[in-house]
C-alpha cells in the first residue's frame, strides 16, 4: 500500500526508451500514478542526450529509467548523465533510479544499477530497482518500490 502522507514532493520522472507504449512507458504510467496518489506532484520528460536540464533544480526528487540494450543503459540517459548539464543540475539532488531489462535481477544490478550510479557520486540514491519482464505490469512490485522511495524521502527530510 503505497504511503499517503508524502506532503508536498515535487518528483520528475526522466526517462528513455527507443520503444513507445513498452515496459518504460507502462512503468513511468504506474510510477508516475503511485506518486500522484500520495499526494506528490509529478510530471515527465523523454531524455534527450544533449538537453538543457536546468529545469530539473525546479523538482525535490528526480526519478530516472530506462531499459537495457545490448549490455548498456539506454542512449540518450547516458548521454544526457555524460554530455549534457544534466550531472551538474542533480548535484545534492535525491534521487530514484529504475531499469528494465530482460535478465536475472543479480546480475542486472551488478551490471547495469552501476552505469547509472557511477555518474550520480554526491546525490542521494532513496531507491533503486531493476524490474524483470515479468515485474513491469506488477502493481505490488512498482507500488514496493515507489514506497520505498517515498519513506526514504520523508526520512532525508527529516535528518
Ligand atoms: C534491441 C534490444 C536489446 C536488448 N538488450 C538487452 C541486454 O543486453 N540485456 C538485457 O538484460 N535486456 C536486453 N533487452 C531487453 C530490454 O531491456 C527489455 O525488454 C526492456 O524492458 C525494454 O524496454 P522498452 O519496452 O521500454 O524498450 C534488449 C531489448 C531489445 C529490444
Amino acid at each position: 500500500m503505497t504511503n499517503s502522507a508524502t506532503t508536498s514532493m515535487k518528483a520528475l520522472i526522466l526517462f528513455d526508451s527507443k520503444s513507445f507504449g513498452g515496459s518504460t512507458d507502462k512503468l513511468i504510467d504506474t510510477i508516475g500514478l503511485k506518486l500522484a496518489e500520495a499526494g506528490a506532484y509529478v510530471e515527465k520528460a523523454r531524455c534527450k542526450s544533449r538537453g538543457d536540464y536546468s529545469f530539473v533544480k525546479e523538482f525535490d526528487v528526480v526519478i530516472m529509467g530506462a531499459p537495457i540494450y545490448y549490455l548498456m543503459v539506454s542512449s540518450e540517459l547516458m548521454g544526457a548523465l555524460l554530455q549534457s548539464n544534466l550531472k551538474s543540475n542533480l548535484d545534492g539532488k535525491k534521487i530514484g533510479l529504475f531499469l528494465s531489462c530482460g535478465s536475472p535481477e543479480l546480475m542486472a544490478n551488478m551490471l547495469y544499477l552501476p552505469q547509472l550510479k557511477l555518474n550520480l557520486i554526491g546525490s542521494t540514491i532513496l531507491a533503486e530497482k531493476v524490474f524483470a519482464p515479468n515485474q513491469v505490469t506488477d502493481q505490488s512490485v512498482i507500488a514496493h518500490y515507489v514506497d520505498e522511495l517515498i519513506a526514504a524521502y520523508q526520512k532525508s527530510l527529516a535528518e
